[in-house]
């Protein structure tokens, strides 16, 4: 009988040598530990078998089972591993061990301004607050004293929703919401909030307008802001993004949220003042409009225009992005063109 079994072992041997796929591992294990299997064939018959034998011949038969599974487990995982290796091999070639830091993403340039931007206003003493880009005609237009019919709407068409709300126009939408949410300052104390945000436009595309641009809006309002406060803000803010001198003149704007409005532009800086189709071959760029928040603005905001005053005013952080680092054209900005965007740093 012992014989037998070591003939049983040694054609198991032999045929997991031969095994090349799962299958026929399988095949394999019920030929030998199957119901009718060879070795358990001479299981079923230990019972007719003496002790002795039966003793001798079942410990081995036992010792042997547990190897062939142990054996069978081991060429399950051996082909398993084979069957992955072929597939990675068929696959494309990936090389895991490429270091991923200079694969990874980068900021967009709008993104790394608004940041130094924040910055700049958070040291002097700014609280920034997040705009909603869907909007009530009423805090887009209304609430910044642009009544129904007013033609100032014509200039900021916009995409309306179903339900008569608005995608945001400008920044300047969340004026009210912000007083309102802060209420009139305690003296000595002035309000100041800074509100970047995402604004829409019913425009025709070309290389300085585009349908969606980004603004950065700010207000300040205490019991005793003028408008030299207005202007030391805003030189310091472009000294501080644009990290050199540049050339700004302040000109009368008419706003109907601001009293009175000004446009503060600067020299473009793609041709140097020469004009180029950037700045409309006019030389300037309108970048920052401002002004002194109209009383009527304040009013709505449950602010008493009697008592206090302040300055709001209306960046263009899209095109401000554009003159930092000489984008010529706005259409590369929301491109998803990762090539021109990961430039910047
Ligand atoms: N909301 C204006 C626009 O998008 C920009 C603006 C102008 C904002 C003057 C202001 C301001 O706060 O004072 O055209």
């Amino acid at each position: 009988m012992l014989e037998i079994v070591s003939k049983i072992k040694d054609e198991f041997e032999a045929g997991l040598k031969a095994v090349s796929n799962s299958e026929e591992l399988e095949a394999l294990r019920i030929k030998f530990l199957g119901k009718k299997g060879a070795l358990t064939d001479v299981l079923k018959s230990l019972k007719d078998m003496d002790a002795e034998t039966k003793k001798q011949v079942g410990m081995e038969v036992n010792a042997l089972k547990g190897e062939m599974e142990e054996s069978l487990k081991a060429n399950g995982k051996r082909l398993e591993e084979a069957l992955y290796d072929m597939a990675m091999a068929a696959s494309p070639k990936f090389d895991f061990t490429i270091p991923s830091e200079d694969n990874g993403g980068s900021l967009h340039p709008i993104t790394i301004v608004q940041r130094r931007i924040e910055d700049i206003f958070k040291s002097m003493g700014f609280i920034i607050e997040d705009g909603i880009e869907i909007q009530t005609e009423y805090n887009n237009f209304e609430a910044v004293n642009i009544p129904k019919d007013h033609p100032a709407r014509d200039m900021q068409d916009t995409y309306y929703l179903s339900n008569g709300q608005l995608l945001k126009t400008h920044t300047s939408a969340a004026q009210n919401y912000i007083m309102r949410k802060y209420g009139a300052p305690e003296p000595g104390k002035p309000l100041r909030v800074l509100f970047p945000g995402r604004c829409f436009r019913n425009e025709n595309i070309d290389a300085c307008h585009e349908n969606t641009f980004f603004q950065m809006e700010g207000m300040m309002i205490g019991d005793d802001i003028s408008i030299s406060n207005l202007i030391y803000f805003m030189k310091v803010l472009l000294s501080e993004v644009f990290e050199r001198d540049v050339k700004v003149r302040l000109r009368p704007g008419f706003f109907p949220f601001v009293e009175p409005g000004f446009e503060l532009d600067i020299n473009c800086l793609i041709c140097g003042g020469e004009g180029c189709p950037t700045c409309k071959q006019s030389g300037w760029l309108e970048l920052l409009p401002c002004g002194m928040i109209h009383p009527n603005v304040l009013r709505m905001g449950g602010i008493d225009p009697d008592k206090y005053t302040g300055f709001a005013f209306g960046l263009g952080l899209t095109r401000l992005a554009m003159m930092k680092y000489g984008i010529k054209d706005i259409r590369v900005l929301n491109s998803g063109n990762l090539k021109a965007l990961k430039q910047f740093k």
